[in-house]
């Protein structure tokens, strides 16, 4: 390889890896590609997936090994493909989920242990996981459980609740027995252990294993595939070479030794230097920012260096943030404490820094450079004066990282050509303390609200301060060091007097806008305070440890200086066995296993986008709006197409059918159109290039689609639609629904349901309030985006779609109706989701129709799976929903009359806004009896992405405000909630506000289990003690119940059909109208035809959902879908059990293949259509009369939180759940169901907000701005109880749905911080109800109770200033 000086031309090097095991030569290597690209696309290694393309869900997870000459070791570590560029993996050895083990060869332990423990759902998130395990057993075969966990920081599960794959793992860990592989004295260690604790003596009948560890495969660490030979030795070789890859806009170099990369500076000023990418890579993919030249300085060896100085040590800049960790844990074990207090503030930023797979590869260089403001190592650097080594290639000089250092936003003091070699990590001295601080939304793997590093050193033997540095990020545009108030306290005592004065100085300085942007200004503000005073508390007790004679920290503030540990969670999983007697074969009620899961866990489950690629397909970039409510002037689309490989642009005039679109009305564009938004105007044509139109197209929300580019690559087309200049004249949007109030903007009907005599019953009341709720929305977040891929058949206008949707016949119809063809000339076809959790009901189809539009215009295949920005930004989500109530109610809590109104955000169509309402209507009581209501819906039109389907469909967010207005009157009356709840509570027999008629009813059995599993009275009385005895972190608790009713409330679409074929081989292939998204509907589906059959299950094969074999299917929704599409294959295999009777009886001893067999020689149908239809439904609002339920779903959950009243973050110490499934088809997924739900409205209610700014731009587009739950976000315990003897007789085999109901339990968990919050807030003398919206966001939560740090953080008067963010 030459050096890159003498590069000319378009020369590249040669790029040499190894992917599982083989050698990889390319020669035209793409600075710009990354590895998942390349994996994906180059290779057909689709096993890897793209969830974010940020770092953010750990989807994309591979292994990478290297060997490090100096220290002759093999490196293996975890890594996001997605932002790894190919170019950096020369001499790399790349190990992803097809290289490990396949269902056809064999499955690796961590493949099958996760599979077996039902740690799968829809499996999109499954390989990274899996990868994320074995990198970890990779580096150490016997981790603990804390160690798996750590593992686990940089992956998300939208499915699963993350519960049963701890579980799974946990049988590789030091807790869960497993020796590695080396064996015991007894044995290996799978032998003795099971998957949970085993059945009680006294409850023969109940059940407490999901699966049976003894069944797993060994596991033996010396069986691991080695790192190839042929690569050690040309590693050994090449030991370092400069490298130059080139593509026709960026050129990538690897310079060999610090002169060169100083060489290629001075050359390159502009040049972008990029170590582990996760910062380049994000500016490069999102923020449309093309660098020209790389400099990619990771193996020159001073940059990698590790050195002891005088002072501390020194870090080369590329030192990846996981071998600073490592290296800076071996100097605390080893040097005496007081010299290592900086040091253990870096690692405490670094616990909670990003996940495993960035720190793996992010450099200590690169988060300095950055110069973000929210930088977490930075604040610690400046603290502390570190100092950093900069260099040209004249020379190098050493500044210390002070406030100059960062004169403004991502601005550094560095010249151009200066690039930084190393940071001089101080030791501490013996009278110095530093604490390091990180408040984020979420603990894990987020950015930060406010970080902050503190450093004081006092007067040897005194409390007299010295030095004191406070630096904070994330409280102005670069990273601050509070000076004035370090000065106004040197030489002061350490004491309440400097707190106080301490305070009220920040309070002064760190001050921001009120428009700052990132919002939660007074919040961030109040932090500045508050993680002070936790400084001062820490401080002080170390003053004393040491001697020096301070006040003493009061017994109930020292919870307040805890630093957090997360505890590893424990769990336990009940359900009813099944019954005594019950065939083995029979697989019904037993805890199968996903019949994906073992294909999830390898990677060769296939999704809509691991579709090979045909031979002529293309490409689509969808056109959106960035503005919420404008007319469009003028489209220029000249710039897309003339850039590479662009084929052409899709405007409505491309509709050869109806442009008009939408699930119920028609009140929706497929592409932008003035002709259906605006009336009638104009010609369709082609001159939409440059071109004023007389009058407008017009655009309702950001992200409405207005055209497409298609091109020959996904790059291309996205960069071409980006490339698409659109003019806009702004009109006024409505954003919010206190907007849309103001301006009336509802779409019609508002609904009303009354029961009872309203007035009479307030008159009964002994008491009434008032009182408002805001629930926000929530982001569907499934780890697979929408994705279609559309091929035209070549014939009568046929075309055939493979969707992710939940509807594919809706899909059929919308597009047949935008392409101008019958229905039955287009076939959808969908194998499985990557989760769709109702965002896969209607809005796919704003994706589907589009690219079939596009497929048609061009009769080419065409494919697009978006981005998840753009899916976020396009596709709505949950309706935010605002509630206002006034409540009647007797001395006793007794609820006598309800008025309430709801108010739900519906975006810019009708979608299932209507339906959504409804059902939020008709759980407005939620599990409470109530005589005397009336209940209002209003659906606000608002220039926001329609809102839509959600798990819970409005359910939630009714029974939300139900719990709200409950909790009040208990907190006006002085009374313990679940007294009030309890009084309240549904009993048999008693009628609902829409005049159905509970029966069967067993809230009543579901509250009293889940009172004595939670040991609910003992916890109440120990969370009493806790709260008088801590100030600043406070307990709460919460019992909540819910009935959810199961039917769609639109009465036609509870219908379903089957079709069943029998082989002659007796195989069977069983089609029903269901979709498959992970929450296990095929699974019981074989289940049950298994059952009506009478053979095993592994006879029985489902391929895929298709309209052209059970056509007119409802959307798989509701939670219904195994009660109806289970009935209708009850139904076909009960026609086919009929029809092979007579070979049966005939045969009695024969077989089912040869009754199969003799049936068909005897010229028998051994296909079979069934059908079924939910009997007597049918609700009428005019006359409040009607069934609108088949039956209800009930349960109960309890939860315990710990709130830190400074910070507002909370712990989920324990939820203990008791949910009635009926009779469960499959306890296995019916847990899953549970736990995963419970997990989804914890982000609900506790911790998911979408931010909008006032314009109604979106302004969180990724995980990286929008927390979903991650594995630390599980309760510490939890525990899941299926009711035992609760058949129900209204769906098959007496089971119960299962899918939404158990989302609101989650509730709990925000009562529970509700609960807290009270008790922080009586301290500081408020009582009494209080408002508290949902999310319990940390800064809800911190700004609730209201204390002395609040009270000098005033916020700004509202209207004086615009906000960054509006509730919506
Ligand atoms: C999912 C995710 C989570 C994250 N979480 C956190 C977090 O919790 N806390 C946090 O603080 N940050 C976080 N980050 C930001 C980022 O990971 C860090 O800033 C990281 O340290 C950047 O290092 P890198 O090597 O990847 O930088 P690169 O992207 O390779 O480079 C970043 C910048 O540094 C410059 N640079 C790098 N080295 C040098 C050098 N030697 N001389 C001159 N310039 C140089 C580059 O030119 C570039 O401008 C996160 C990022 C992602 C994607
Ligand atoms: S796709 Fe790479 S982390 Fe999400
Ligand atoms: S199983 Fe994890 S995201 Fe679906």
């Amino acid at each position: 390889m030459a050096d890159t000086e003498t590069r000319t031309g378009s020369e590249s090097d040669e790029l040499v890896f190894f992917v599982n095991g083989k050698k990889i030569v390319e020669r035209n290597a793409d600075p710009e590609t990354t590895l998942l690209t390349y994996l994906r696309r180059k290779l057909g290694l689709t096993g890897t997936k793209l969830g974010c393309a940020e770092g953010g869900c750990g989807a994309c997870t591979v292994m990478l090994s290297r060997y490090q000459i100096h220290t002759q070791q093999l490196l293996h570590y975890a890594v996001n493909a997605c932002l790894a560029p190919l170019c950096s993996l020369h001499l790399v050895a790349v190990t992803t989920v097809e290289g490990i083990g396949s269902v056809a060869r064999k499955l690796h332990p961590v493949q099958e242990r996760i599979a077996r423990a039902h740690g799968s759902q829809c499996g999109f998130c499954t390989p990274g996981i899996v990868m994320s395990m074995y990198a970890l057993l990779r580096n150490n075969p016997t981790p603990k459980m804390a160690d798996v966990e750590e593992a686990f920081q940089g992956n998300l599960c939208r499915c699963t609740g993350y519960r049963p794959i701890l579980e799974g793992y946990k049988t590789f860990t030091v807790e869960g027995g497993c020796c590695g592989g080396r064996g015991r004295d007894n044995g290996c260690c799978m032998a003795n252990w099971s998957g949970a604790e085993e059945s009680s003596e006294e409850d023969v009948n109940e059940s407490k294993s999901l699966f049976s560890a003894e069944d797993f495969a060994p596991f033996d660490p010396t069986q691991e595939v080695i790192f190839p030979p042929e690569l050690m030795s040309v590693t050994k070789v090449q030991r370092s070479a400069s490298l130059c890859f080139r593509s026709d806009r960026v050129t990538w170099l690897q310079p060999d030794s610090l002169d060169e990369f100083l060489r290629l500076k001075w050359e390159h000023p502009n040049a972008r230097v990029v170590v582990g990418n996760t910062e380049v890579g994000i500016e490069v993919k999102f923020k449309n920012m093309v660098y020209p030249v790389i400099l990619a300085p990771a193996f020159i060896p001073e940059l990698n260096e590790v050195r002891h100085t005088e002072d501390g040590v020194a870090f080369g800049a590329a030192c990846t943030l996981s071998h600073m960790g490592a290296l800076l844990k071996q100097e605390v074990e080893t040097l005496p404490p007081h010299r290592t207090e900086v040091f253990l503030a870096v690692l405490e930023q670094l616990r909670w820094f990003a996940g495993i797979q960035i720190r793996n590869v992010a450099a200590v260089g690169g988060n300095i450079m950055t110069a973000s403001p929210i930088s977490d190592l930075n604040p610690v650097f400046m603290a502390t004066g570190c100092k950093l080594t900069l260099m040209d290639k004249d020379g190098s000089r050493v500044v210390p990282m002070d406030a100059a250092f960062f004169p403004g936003y991502r601005k550094t003091a560095m010249r151009p050509q200066e690039v930084l070699v190393s940071i001089e990590i101080p030791f501490s001295k013996r009278t110095q303390f530093v604490s390091a601080f990180k408040q984020s939304p979420r603990r894990e793997d987020d950015i930060s609200i406010v970080t902050a590093a503190m450093s004081v050193t006092f007067a040897p033997g005194t409390d007299a301060v010295e030095d004191l540095r406070l630096s904070y990020g994330g409280v102005a545009a670069v990273t601050t060091l509070a000076t004035a108030t370090a000065k106004k306290l040197l030489g002061r005592r350490w004491g309440e007097e400097l707190l106080q004065d301490a305070c009220s100085s920040l309070a002064e300085e760190m001050t921001l806008d009120p428009s700052a942007p990132g919002g939660m200004v007074t919040y961030r503000r109040t932090l500045t305070l508050s993680l002070f005073y936790k400084f001062y508390l820490t401080v002080l007790q170390k003053l004393r440890e040491q001697g020096v004679k301070v006040d003493a920290v009061r017994p109930d503030c020292l919870s307040a200086a805890d630093v957090y540990h997360p505890e590893t969670p424990s769990s336990i999983q009940v359900y009813q066995a099944v019954p005594e007697g019950q065939c083995q074969g029979d697989a019904v009620g037993r805890p199968m296993m996903h019949l994906s899961a073992l294909k999830h866990a390898t990677g060769e489950a296939v999704y809509c986008d691991d579709i090979p690629l045909y031979e002529n397909e293309l490409y689509l970039g969808l056109v959106t709006s960035s503005k919420a409510h404008a007319h469009i002037l003028s489209i220029d689309t000249s710039a897309a197409e003339g850039m590479p490989g662009v084929v052409c642009c899709v405007f409505a005039e491309d509709i050869p059918g109806s442009n008009a679109t939408g699930p119920v009305q028609y009140d929706e564009t497929v592409l932008a159109d003035r002709q259906v938004c605006f009336s009638f105007f104009g010609q369709s044509g082609d001159s939409l290039r440059l071109t004023a139109f007389p009058s407008f197209l017009q655009v309702t929300c950001v992200g409405h689609i207005i055209g497409a580019v298609v091109a020959d690559t996904q790059l291309r087309a996205q960069r071409a639609a980006k490339a698409v200049r659109i003019q806009y004249e702004e009109l006024q949007p409505v954003v919010t629904i206190q907007e849309a109030i103001a301006a009336q903007s509802f779409y019609q009907p508002i609904r009303t349901i009354q029961n009872g005599d309203l007035d009479a019953g307030f008159k009964q009341a002994d008491s009434i309030l008032e009182g408002e709720m805001h629930i926000g929305g929530q982001e569907h977040f499934y780890l697979e985006t929408n994705v279609t891929l559309a091929v035209p058949r070549g014939e009568d206008g046929e075309m055939e779609l493979f969707v992710s949707t939940q509807s594919a016949s809706k899909t059929q119809v919308l597009v047949a109706k935008a392409l101008g063809v019958p229905a039955n000339r287009v076939v959808v076809r969908v194998k499985r989701m990557g989760g769709g959790f109702g965002g896969k009901e209607t809005r796919t189809t704003v994706l589907s129709t589009v690219v079939a539009v596009a497929a048609n215009k061009l009769k080419r295949p065409v494919r697009c799976m978006l981005d998840r920005d753009e899916d976020m930004l396009v596709m709505g989500g949950r309706h935010p929903f605002y509630g206002k109530y006034k409540v009647g109610f007797l001395g006793s809590g007794k609820v006598v009359a309800l008025d309430v109104s709801y108010y739900s955000n519906a975006g810019n169509s009708m979608d299932l806004s209507l339906s959504v309402m409804e059902r939020a209507l008709f759980h407005m009581e939620n599990s409470y009896s109530v005589a005397n209501v009336r209940g209002r819906g209003f659906l606000c039109r608002t220039n926001l992405p329609s809102n839509t389907a959600f798990r819970g469909f409005g359910g939630p967010q009714g029974m939300m405000v139900a719990e709200s207005w409950i909790s009040d009157v208990a907190q006006s009356l002085g009374r313990p909630a679940e007294e009030v709840r309890r009084l309240n509570l549904y009993v048999e027999g008693e009628s609902t506000p829409y005049n159905q008629i509970l029966n069967q009813i067993t809230l009543d059995r579901c509250w009293d289990e889940c009172l004595s599993r939670s040991g609910y009275q003992q916890r109440r009385a120990a969370v009493d003690l806790y709260n008088r005895q801590n100030r600043w972190t406070k307990r709460g608790l919460a019992i909540v119940p819910t009935k959810f009713g199961i039917s769609f409330t639109a009465a036609f679409l509870n219908q379903a059909g089957a079709l069943v074929h029998v082989y002659t081989d007796g195989s069977v292939l069983l089609t029903h109208g269901g979709t498959e998204m992970g929450q296990g509907l095929h699974t019981k589906m074989v289940q049950v035809a298994s059952r009506v059959l009478g053979i095993p299950c592994s006879k029985i094969h489902i391929s895929e959902t298709s309209t052209n074999t059970v056509p007119n299917t409802s959307p798989t929704a509701a939670s219904a879908s195994s009660d109806l599409n289970g009935a209708a294959v009850q139904n076909a295999c009960e026609i086919l059990v009929k029809r092979l009777e007579p070979y049966k009886i005939k045969d009695p001893k024969g077989s089912w293949e040869d009754w199969v067999r003799a049936a068909y020689f005897d010229r028998v149908n051994l296909s079979a259509n069934g059908f079924y239809k939910t009997p007597d439904l049918g609700y009428d609002f005019e006359s409040n009369s009607g069934r609108v339920f088949n039956y209800f779903t009930s349960g109960v959950a309890c939860s315990e939180v710990e709130v830190d009243c400074l910070t507002g973050s909370h712990k989920n110490l324990s939820s203990t759940i008791v949910m009635d499934v009926g009779h469960s088809l499959n306890p296995a997924i019916d847990i899953g169901q549970v736990e995963g739900a419970f997990m989804q409205g914890l982000g609900l209610f506790t911790m998911e907000e979408l931010c909008y700014s006032p314009q109604g731009v979106l302004l969180t587009r990724g995980p990286g701005s929008y927390k979903i739950p991650a594995f630390g976000d599980i309760p510490t315990q939890l525990t899941v109880s299926l009711l035992r003897d609760a058949p129900n007789d209204k769906a098959i085999y007496a089971s119960k749905a299962v899918g939404e109901p158990p989302l609101f339990l989650a509730s709990a968990n925000f009562y529970a911080i509700k609960d807290a919050v009270a008790a922080a807030r009586w301290e500081s003398g408020v009582s009494g109800p209080f408002r508290l919206d949902s999310p319990a966001s940390c800064e809800r939560i911190r700004t609730a109770c209201s204390d002395r740090f609040t009270k000098l953080c005033p916020p700004a008067e509202p209207g004086t200033f615009t906000p960054w963010s509006v509730q919506v």
